[in-house]
């Protein structure tokens, strides 16, 4: 089982239950060579914190002594192991060594046999550099394996691999197909090579290419993938396993690994870090140690880097700051900031993870933040949804302090005092309408004054774009006095009193629910609760029923029971709806959670963290909540909730 608890996008937290016990991911499983341990399981587990384990069950076969032990008492004994175990089948020993004899259904069996927690089948390695023939037949060949063997997992989980060497379309195929098949996990193989040779940009597309055709409620393992350089981006992209040798490898060559790459312990002044084993040693002593006992103390260290920046990529997961944490990773490396430029070519299958607004603020970390989904997701919604007040001129103002009314309401008011106008200031993430100057993400944003020219040529097509479709019969932009002077003088007509509250409700009901949204202010009586000490929006009182609480955060709504009443009616089916059978619908109307599994339809557009109209088959209104996942995860995921339950009858 694979549940949900947490995520930023693609990225996420969740827990995978395992025969021993429950594992937390995103997880990095150190893998422990059954002929020799440089960290001693044992040890790793109880001083390292490490969760999960992986170790090769064809070299425990072939190993007469070990094939033994693990028979007659099990992997977890045989390696002094409690916690789960993973184990792999071969199919990389095949790729390097080439004689790997062994039946793939048999392999499977041997594995579930000494008692591996998940075990994998002998898929078929497809290697970068083979030829699309080459890498079709590896793909079928792995998928008939797939076939063949899923059946002899018993108790144990099974890995069903996809491979499709750096073909995107055989990669989403082979994915599509062993997604049918009973798997707990799927790994994506045959990537070793790319990591090797800093391949990251390819690397890229075959992690999208393969989540594209995965079944999302399936953890995603990135087999080979341990170093910590790695770790953000891959994880971004929706990778929730990983596991290395490298740690011990490298430290056998004496190479330390940090998250901003690796270094020669020969050119090291300081060893800069703080880990229980670089803690205890100066580089000196480190440098002059006998060679076996360095080597495990940098594995020590190795493996501490790789931990450690697992967590930091959790921490980012809570934090909503996982965009963050991968742009500036990417400077570690130019391969890594080539690959992070790829992902502007798949912002569209990206963004359809998104959330819909984040706790933390959006903070530029370079050019490519402007390619975050984030951004193209505002400007879409903002030409799609938005519908703009009908006035005589629109005034284009400069990028000022936030929130943008407040700074600019003196000159506004000036300007309504002798013509009807319009504003909207030319921001980072394009036209903002002065309403929208609350909306997530426009003030929850830190964006350097001076931008990247390649940036601000971007901000300038966007205003290209706004300037062919705002509209208006005029627009101008802000240039001090004598721009209120022209105004006057050209545009004439008389001073306008402009209700910002409602414009504001009344466009966030679009921005958020989309275009009609709206509507359902027309012809009410709408009173405002506001802050006392901000002043903004609290509560919309809309005929004397509170239909709509602002938050204060991300200056969208929450619905209330009432509001959701009014936006059934309004928004055509399946508008933000999230459809479940009449009795889960039930449930949902006495306040429950509605569960993944209970979900029969959704609205495709909807994100998580959108307020949500539950309905039941009648498209009869049963709750209001907030998603928790995609439309594609609520009806994948058969445990955890889709829509937590705001408000409902009772
Ligand atoms: N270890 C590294 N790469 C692979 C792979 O493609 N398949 C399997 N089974 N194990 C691996
Ligand atoms: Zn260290």
């Amino acid at each position: 089982m694979f549940e949900l608890k947490e995520r930023d996008g693609l990225a996420r937290i969740c827990e995978l239950t395992t025969p021993h016990g429950k594992v937390t991911t995103p997880v990095l499983l150190p893998v422990v060579n059954p002929n020799f341990r440089t960290i001693a399981p044992s040890e790793m587990r109880e001083k390292m914190g490490v969760q999960m384990i992986i170790t090769n069950s064809y070299i425990i076969r072939s190993t007469g002594a070990l094939r033994e032990r693990a028979e007659k008492s099990g992997v977890h004994d045989l390696l002094g192991f409690d916690g789960p175990i993973m184990t792999d089948s071969g199919t990389f020993q095949n790729y390097v060594y080439g004689d790997v004899r062994v039946d793939p259904r048999e392999i499977v069996r041997f594995q579930a046999s000494v008692g591996a927690d998940v075990g994998t089948i002998l898929d078929v390695f497809s290697e970068p550099r083979f030829t699309r023939e080459e890498t079709e037949a590896a793909v079928e060949e792995t998928l008939k394996r797939a076939r063949e063997s899923v059946d002899d997992r018993g108790k144990m989980l099974l890995a069903g691999t996809v491979q499709g060497g750096i073909y995107p379309d055989l990669r989403e195929r082979c994915a599509k197909e062993i997604s049918k098949l009973d798997f707990a996990v799927h790994p994506i193989g045959g990537v070793v090579p790319l990591l090797e040779n800093y391949r990251f940009k390819d690397l890229v597309e075959v992690i999208i290419a393969s989540k594209k055709g995965l079944n999302p409620s399936r953890p995603v393992h990135l087999f080979g993938a341990g170093h910590p350089m790695i770790f953000p981006l891959a994880v971004l992209l929706g990778c929730d396993m990983f596991d290395s040798a490298s740690y011990a490898k490298y430290a056998r060559e004496d190479r330390m690994m940090y998250p901003t790459g690796t270094r020669f312990l020969a050119d090291l002044h300081d060893l800069a870090c703080h880990c229980p084993s670089c803690s205890r040693t100066s580089v000196e002593e480190l440098k002059k140690m006998p060679p076996e006992e360095r080597t495990k103390r940098l594995a020590e260290h190795n493996l501490f880097a790789c931990l450690t920046e697992i967590e930091n990529v959790k921490n980012a997961i809570h934090e909503g700051s996982m965009w963050e944490l991968v742009e500036m990773r990417a400077r570690a490396h130019p391969a890594l900031l080539e690959a992070l430029k790829v992902l502007s070519k798949h912002k569209q299958f990206l963004e359809a993870s998104e959330p819909a607004s984040r706790r933390g603020a959006f903070f530029y970390c370079g050019p490519e933040s402007y390619e975050r989904p984030t951004v193209m997701r505002y400007q879409e919604n903002y030409f799609s949804r938005y519908r703009k007040r009908d006035a005589k001129v629109l005034v284009g103002f400069p990028e000022a302090q936030k929130p943008y009314s407040r700074t600019y309401w003196p000159i506004m008011s000036k300007i309504l005092a002798k013509v009807d106008a319009a504003f909207v200031v030319v921001s980072f993430f394009g036209p903002v309408p002065i309403e929208l100057d609350e909306y997530y993400p426009i003030p929850q944003s830190v964006i350097p004054e001076a931008l990247d020219a390649e940036v601000k040529e971007k901000i300038n097509r966007m205003m290209e774009r706004h300037a062919h479709q705002h509209g208006y019969p005029l627009a101008v932009i802000w240039d001090g006095e004598e721009t209120l002077r022209f105004l006057e003088d050209i545009v004439g007509g008389g001073p306008k009193d402009l209700d910002l509250d409602l414009l504001r409700c009344r466009a966030v009901l679009d921005m958020q629910f989309g275009r009609g949204a709206g509507d359902i202010l027309d012809g009410k009586k709408v009173e405002m609760i506001k802050s006392p000490r901000t002043g903004k929006i609290r509560n919309v009182i809309i005929d004397g029923a509170h239909a709509l609480s602002m938050r204060a955060g991300d200056g969208r709504f929450t619905l209330k029971l009432e509001g959701g009443k009014l936006l059934v009616k309004v928004l055509p089916s399946p508008s933000m709806r999230v459809k479940t059978d009449d009795e889960p619908a039930g449930f949902a109307a006495k306040g429950n959670n509605v569960f993944a599994k209970f979900v029969l339809e959704c609205d495709p557009g909807i994100r998580p963290g959108d307020d949500v109209l539950i309905v039941n088959t009648k498209d009869e209104l049963a709750a209001v909540g907030r998603a928790l996942m995609t439309p594609d995860e609520m009806k994948s995921f058969k445990r955890g909730v889709a829509v937590r339950v705001k408000d409902s009858p009772d």
